[in-house]
């Protein structure tokens, strides 16, 4: 299968509707975002391999 065509090409974010999981990786971001929004001083990482979900995690 051509990178073009699969549906796993990175560098594109997952559609909004066919995003799943991440659920506790979202929480932890949830929380620093609110401790910033609150005054506190917060930043974050997000690391992983090529592909792995980065960009649309964020
Ligand atoms: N939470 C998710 N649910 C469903 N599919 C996902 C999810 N995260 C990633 N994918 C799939 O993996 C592909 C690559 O995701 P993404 O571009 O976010 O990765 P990345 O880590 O930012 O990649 P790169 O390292 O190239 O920047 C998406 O196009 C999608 O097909
Ligand atoms: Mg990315």
């Amino acid at each position: 299968m051509s990178p073009e065509s699969s549906l796993f090409t990175p560098g594109q974010p997952v559609p909004f509707e066919f995003f799943v999981g991440r659920v506790q990786e979202i929480e932890r971001l949830r929380s620093l975002v609110r401790a910033a929004a609150r005054g506190k001083f917060k930043i974050g990482f997000v690391t992983g391999e090529r592909g792995i979900g980065k960009t649309s995690l964020l």
